[in-house]
């Protein structure tokens, strides 16, 4: 173990937990960047973070089987997250592997989403070019998901929170190490 590196339970969760609690009235702060990598290139987007699992040292989403990413990350399992709370002036960068979620809480997931958002995975191929006759509903009730519908969930093999509230910044890193976790304080 390096110097200054030391023990703990799992920080990051608390911390973001926490960071979540107190941005919950801003919508805005669920949404995160999904980097995963295509043929060795990256590639990022937006996604709305659906829930952060304790248990699992975990984060999870949901999205489209038929969408770029969607395949990308069949190649590659590979991913990172970076989460900015602005009001808080706090970044989590969370890198790991997805993974599906099980069919139970695919369900649940997909019963959680609105009506509107449930529309979205009836609609035609994302990311294809749009035609003439193509049609989009705007909601859907659908008590069950298309085959498409995708919950995923980031494992974090290694977490690091960025605060720029304190002067000198605060850094520090979270490494998956069996079962545990080793937190390194950093240089910001
Ligand atoms: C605020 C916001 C939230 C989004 N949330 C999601 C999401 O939760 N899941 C998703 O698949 N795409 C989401 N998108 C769309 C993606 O950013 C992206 O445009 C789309 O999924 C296609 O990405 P891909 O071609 O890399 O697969 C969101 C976009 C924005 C701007």
């Amino acid at each position: 173990m390096e110097a200054g590196a030391e023990r703990e339970e799992v920080g990051w969760v608390v911390a973001l937990r926490r960071a979540q609690r107190r941005s919950r009235r801003h919508a805005i702060a669920r949404y995160a960047q999904l980097a995963t990598v295509e043929a060795g290139a990256p590639r990022c987007r937006t996604v709305v973070v659906r829930g952060v699992d304790a248990e699992r040292g975990a984060v999870w989403f949901v999205t489209d089987g038929r969408s770029a990413k969607a395949a990308q990350l069949v190649a590659d399992p590979r991913a990172e997250i970076c989460w900015y709370f602005a009001g808080l002036r706090e970044q989590y960068r969370l890198r790991g592997a997805i993974e599906p979620l099980e069919p139970a809480a695919r369900q649940e997931a997909w019963e959680g989403l609105s009506p509107a958002s449930r529309a979205v995975f009836f609609a035609p191929p994302p990311g294809t070019p749009r035609g003439e006759g193509d049609r989009f509903a705007e909601t859907s009730e659908a008590p069950e998901p298309p085959a498409c519908f995708r919950a995923l969930r980031l494992v974090v093999a290694r977490a690091e929170l960025l605060e720029l509230r304190p002067s000198p910044h605060e850094r520090r890193a979270w490494v998956r190490e069996g079962e545990g976790w080793v937190s390194t304080r950093l240089r910001p």
